[in-house]
């Protein structure tokens, strides 16, 4: 990003002065209002602030009496900035883009619905993420505000409009990272299921963030099914697909997203479908590794359906060279080897499943 407002200037943050330059992000920094990276509060003035691009719209304070994401808001002399607003308070709202149909589902989708001729789901995409993946195959969605931004009510319209369009029963939320705004997809997978109880509700996510009494909230709500991503099993690698500089940060989100995968399994397993996907190409994770992730998976559930997806050159990551038909057939025998029963692999020539 680049700094609009380059000058320093004088704002107040929480009623104190401070000399800043560039977005508000900046004067709260200068002010020492911890901006957090992962939703365990520790004071009323903290701030989430995950995607830093204006997408997830998490991180809202009040800007001269107005709530705004405080990540992208240029700074103008004498602002008055307040992040002490009680969280509950805050308007649910998110950037979405991309509302349409799924041909072919995502992670967290029933293998038996793959591969069907025509739509299977219907799909809106958030915007904003909390990582910063080299190798993005979503990145204008994941790393940037230029969508549309809607209100819970408002998006569950349009996502039950085109279901009755495409005379689907799936609604997926996707991304980006969807669960950033907790508030806004709390909000949103209640009011699709008021105006509709018998939709199904996929929720396809990294987990980064998937805490357990998020997840009973998920849950509660009316999630059907979700889909996680575990991008490896080393925290170098984690590192390595995620882009994340700070070794800690990665460590708290690659272990949440594996924990995230057992609760789900250890208390949810009658009432939710669950899928889990394995991104692979040999530039960014090993064979090995992913025979690890395997046995691991298999000592949590052994029937679990897990989708590896053929990672091809995108974003930053050019230089790429998409895997095989041949090379994902050996990734899933390998996994199969491991025990596991419900191994699809991503081709170029579609799925391949158990
Ligand atoms: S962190 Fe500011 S909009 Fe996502």
């Amino acid at each position: 990003m680049q700094e609009s407002q380059k000058e320093k200037i004088k704002v107040y943050a929480n009623n104190k002065e401070i000399i800043a330059s560039g977005t508000v992000k900046n004067a709260l920094i200068a002010s020492n209002i911890k901006l957090s990276k992962f939703p365990d509060f520790k004071s009323e003035e903290e701030i989430f602030m995950p995607c830093e691009c204006g997408g997830c719209w998490a991180c809202l304070a009040l800007v001269n009496g107005h709530f705004t994401p405080v990540c992208i808001t240029p700074l103008k002399e004498g602002m008055e900035i307040d992040t002490r607003t009680r969280r509950n308070e805050y308007p649910a709202l998110r950037v979405v883009s991309g509302f349409g149909v799924h041909t072919v589902g995502g992670v967290g989708t029933p293998y038996s619905l793959k591969n069907m001729k025509g739509p299977v789901e219907v799909v809106g995409f958030t915007h904003g993420c909390n990582l910063r993946c080299p190798q993005c195959q979503n990145f204008p969605i994941a790393l940037t505000s230029g969508g549309h931004l809607t209100e819970a009510y408002e998006a569950s319209q349009i996502l039950l409009g085109l279901k009755e369009l495409h005379e689907l029963d799936r609604i997926t939320i996707s991304g980006g990272e969807s669960t950033l705004n907790r508030k806004w997809l709390i909000e949103l997978i209640k009011a699709i299921k008021n105006q509709d109880e018998h939709v199904k509700i996929h929720v396809d996510t990294n987990g980064t963030i998937l805490t357990p009494d998020y997840i009973d909230e998920l849950v509660e709500s009316g999630m059907t099914d979700i889909g996680i991503d575990l991008k490896s099993l080393d925290v170098s690698t984690y590192m390595n697909i995620t882009g994340l500089g700070d070794d800690k940060l990665a460590q708290k989100f690659l272990e949440t997203s594996w924990n995230a995968v057992k609760y789900i399994i250890d208390n949810y397993s009658s009432d939710i479908f669950l899928g889990i996907g394995i991104p692979y190409n040999k530039a960014i994770i090993s064979k090995k590794e992913v025979k690890k992730m395997g046995e691991k998976i298999f000592k949590i559930k052994s029937d679990v359906q897990v989708c590896v997806l053929d990672y091809r050159p995108e974003f930053r990551r050019k230089d790429l060279i998409k895997p095989s038909i041949s090379e994902m057939m050996d990734v899933k025998k390998l996994l199969n080897s491991t025990g596991l029963e419900t191994v699809i692999v991503q081709t170029s020539s579609g799925h391949f499943g158990p």
